[in-house]
């Protein structure tokens, strides 16, 4: 019997419309275009305005956008993994309220929590699941709203984040393509480094941890850039060279987009020629979960069938991974 392999057969996406840009953090911090530039490389990034919206109407906006360009029936979607640090709610799960608002009626959804990686952490999951045969069409959503989790008072936290969401369709095909091999790690050395401590069972919500500012992302940046650049770089090594993959046979780098010099670095470590590095950072800033795919989704129509794909991301946790896939289709 031919294996099922797990490919992803649609991609699509929702960006809020308006753009912070540096100029305007600059005028809320003291800050500048030339600092953010020079050592995070993000000109502007995407919020979503409207307080009555959240994660699920984002997430909801780029599955319908996905259904929409693949032609699939909601109907037929079995399952949805929603990745995100900010659920619309604590419960239920803000999968559940993208399958409600975006008209899947078939599919049974929850939420998967690994940060920046957890679209990677995703996108196994799923995989798993279609593997294993029973669910065949199942989607993936990274969704987040970030704006309302930093604190526009913090220059060294303020300029980092951006709010979106993308999604991708996971499918069943016996062909050799899709999800080939995954590396996932995880190591609780970094909860002291990167974390928002306010609102979950340690520290409910209070006057004290709203005067404390607990609700917002806190990060020391420097030991979280140091561990990101060595991790990231080495699973996508590990990845490469444990299936023999030749640095001019990956066609794309995929990174999760915290910092353009992470992104550099990794790059570099792994030999990878520059042009073949997928970079947004300069136009939506870090938008957690949904990195990864909204560049599979703007690159989308540059990839071919067959092309080898390394995706690579690090977040709170910490947690940090790898995928390599084989892009399964050409976009008409
Ligand atoms: O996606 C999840 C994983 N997260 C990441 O991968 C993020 C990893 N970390 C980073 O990307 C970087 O550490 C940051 C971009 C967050 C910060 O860059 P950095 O080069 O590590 O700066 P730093 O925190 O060491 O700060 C250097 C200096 C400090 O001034 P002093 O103490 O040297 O006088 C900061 O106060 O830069 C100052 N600074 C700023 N100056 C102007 C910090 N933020 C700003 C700012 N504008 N926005």
């Amino acid at each position: 019997m031919d294996k099922t392999n797990a490919v992803i057969s649609g991609v699509g996406m929702f960006l809020p419309e308006y753009r912070l840009t540096n100029e305007e953090i600059s005028k809320m911090v003291d800050t500048s275009d030339e600092w953010i530039m020079t050592r995070i490389g993000i000109k502007e990034r995407r919020i979503l305005k409207d307080k009555d919206k959240a994660s699920a109407y984002m997430g909801a906006m780029a599955v319908k956008n996905l259904l929409e360009k693949t032609g699939v029936n909601p109907d037929e979607i079995d399952m949805l993994i929603c990745a995100t640090v900010t659920p619309d709610m604590h419960f239920p799960a803000t999968g559940i309220m993208i399958c409600d608002q975006a008209g899947l009626k078939n599919a049974y959804a929850f939420d998967l929590h690994a940060a920046c990686s957890g679209f990677l952490y995703a996108l196994t999951t799923a995989t798993k699941f279609i593997q294993a045969g029973r669910e065949k069409k199942i989607i993936v959503v990274g969704a987040e709203k970030m704006s309302v989790i930093t604190d526009y008072t913090d220059r060294k936290t303020c300029p980092l984040f951006g709010d979106a969401a993308s999604a991708v369709l996971l499918t069943a095909s016996n062909e050799d393509l899709g999800i080939k091999d995954y590396i996932l790690r995880s190591d609780g050395v970094g909860v002291k480094y990167l974390n928002m401590k306010g609102g979950g069972s340690l520290n409910p919500a209070s006057h004290e941890t709203i005067d404390q500012k607990l609700h917002y992302v806190y990060q020391e940046g420097q030991p979280v850039f140091k561990y990101a650049v060595s991790h990231m770089a080495d699973v996508s090594i590990e990845i490469m060279q444990r299936n023999n993959l030749q640095p001019e046979q990956v066609a794309w780098l995929v990174p999760h987009q915290a910092n353009l010099r992470i992104i550099n670095a990794v790059a570099e470590r792994m030999e990878l020629d520059p042009a073949k590095v997928m970079i947004n950072i300069q136009r939506y800033g870090n938008t957690t979960s949904a990195t990864i795919p909204l560049c599979l989704c703007e690159w989308e129509k540059q990839l071919k069938k067959g092309d080898n794909l390394i995706l690579s991301a690090f977040g709170a946790g910490f947690t940090w991974g790898s995928i390599w896939l084989k892009w399964a289709y050409n976009t008409k």
